[in-house]
Parts: C-alpha cells; sequence; structure tokens
C-alpha cells in the first residue's frame, strides 16, 4: 500500500511542480505549452494507474469476473490489431499476426484482448527504437500457445521472474520517463490465470511474451452454435 501511494505521489508531484512553473510570470507561451503537455501527460498517467490499481483490488475481492465464451482467435487477434494500429503507425513500427484459421479458445473477449494490447503495447514502448512485433498461435499438447515477441533490447535474465509483479519496472527512470507503472503484466497475469492459463516471459532476440491458454475443442464449437 505505501509503495502504491509512493507511485501515485511521484506523478502528483510533477503535476505541481509544473503547474507552479507554467503560471510563472515572464515565461513564453511555448514554455507555457510545453509545462502544460507535461501536465495533461501526468494526468493521463494517473488516471491509467487509477484504472489499474482499482482493476486489481476489485481481482483481490474476487468481484472481477470474466465472461467466457468460445471464441475464434485469429478474429480476436484482428480486433487487437485494428485497436493498436494507430500505435503502430505513429512509431513505424511492425507488427505481423500468424494464427491458425482453426484456433478457439474460451475467454472473455474484452479481457482476452487487454491482455493482448497490453503485452504489445509494451512491445511498442520498450522494444527498440521501431519496434517488429510478432504474434503467433499454434496448437499443442498442452493447450494454444501464444507467443508475442519483440526484437527488442529484452530485460536483464534476472528480472524476468519479476515482470508480472505488481509496480516491478526494469528500469525505474526510464520506464517512468515512457510512461509506465508496472501493473499492466500484473493485470495481464491475473486475467491469463482466471482463464486457466499461464504466462511467462523470457529473452529471445528481444523479449518474448508465451500465453498458454486451455484449447476450445472445434466440434465443441459447432455444437455450441447448435
Ligand atoms: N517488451 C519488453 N521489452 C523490454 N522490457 C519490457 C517489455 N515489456 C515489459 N518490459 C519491462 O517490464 C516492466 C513491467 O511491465 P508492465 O507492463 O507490467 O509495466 P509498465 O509497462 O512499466 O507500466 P504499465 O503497463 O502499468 O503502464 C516494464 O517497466 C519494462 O521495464
Ligand atoms: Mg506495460
Amino acid at each position: 500500500m505505501s509503495s502504491v501511494a509512493h507511485e501515485l505521489r511521484t506523478p502528483l508531484t510533477y503535476v505541481k511542480g509544473y503547474a507552479d512553473v507554467a503560471s510563472r510570470r515572464g515565461i513564453s507561451e511555448a514554455e507555457r505549452e510545453k509545462y502544460l503537455t507535461i501536465i495533461r501527460e501526468e494526468a493521463d498517467q494517473l488516471t491509467s494507474m487509477v484504472r489499474q490499481l482499482f482493476q486489481l483490488a476489485k481481482m483481490e475481492e474476487n468481484a472481477f469476473v470474466i465472461e467466457p465464451s468460445v471464441t475464434h482467435l485469429s478474429s480476436l487477434l484482428e480486433e487487437v490489431a485494428t485497436q493498436v494500429e494507430p500505435f503502430i503507425e505513429e512509431k513505424q513500427a511492425q507488427l505481423t499476426i500468424h494464427v491458425p484459421d482453426d484456433l478457439y479458445v474460451t475467454a472473455d473477449r474484452t479481457r482476452m484482448k487487454q491482455v493482448l494490447v497490453n503485452i504489445i503495447q509494451n512491445a511498442l514502448l520498450y522494444g527498440g527504437e521501431i519496434p517488429v512485433i510478432q504474434v503467433e498461435g499454434e496448437r499443442t499438447e498442452q493447450g494454444v500457445r501464444l507467443c508475442i515477441s519483440d526484437q527488442g533490447p529484452g530485460v536483464p535474465d534476472e528480472s524476468l521472474p519479476h515482470l508480472f509483479e505488481r509496480l516491478y519496472r526494469v528500469d525505474k527512470a526510464r520506464s517512468r520517463e515512457q510512461g509506465g507503472s508496472g501493473l499492466g503484466l500484473a493485470i495481464v497475469k491475473e486475467i491469463v490465470e482466471m482463464h486457466g492459463g499461464t504466462v511467462k516471459a523470457f529473452n529471445e532476440n528481444g523479449l518474448t511474451i508465451l500465453i498458454i491458454l486451455p484449447e476450445e475443442d472445434a466440434d465443441d464449437t459447432h455444437s455450441h452454435r447448435g
């Protein structure tokens, strides 16, 4: 709780500080605009952090429910691609998706999209200058494997076990500049586990996030649809 309070205080300190500077007499319009932009960004950061904390609190109270249904993986990924498209373009990044057309999982569409968007946004933020992001799906004996990988610097090996912890960031200073609060992957893990799945991270030409979800039997799929 005290670390959460601390994390909230940091952006608040920025907001206050830059508001003071922005209201000084004699500064140029350009400078004022610059400070106001920082204030806006910090406010956005706070909003996102409060939303994430709220979601985690609901999870702790078991008040966070998922509504799973039979989900066609490749159409879900198409929706994810549409959602991240503006960010991909902004960075001139590359996103490729390879998923067999006959893969189905039982998932809460909104939540599973949230998971994938989160991981892709991390790849966009931390995956190097011009991120190259790949999403690969395949059927295995353990279930449906979904790999989201980038070709960025990855993380130090000793950080790997901690990535899914709340408020954990590899490079506090740098990720703060980039707007991270270290809650995204903690939420990802909770949501994946609620689906009966697992999630892991490893370094392989960059960072790879591996999600395994129980596969929905294709025959079941047809009977579900009647
Ligand atoms: N693709 C990646 N490449 C390198 N480092 C990564 C990657 N994804 C995550 N990380 C590291 O893991 C940390 C935790 O990620 P997480 O998504 O949980 O938090 P965040 O991105 O800092 O903040 P938030 O997602 O809550 O806005 C990041 O701060 C970053 O240091
Ligand atoms: Mg993140």
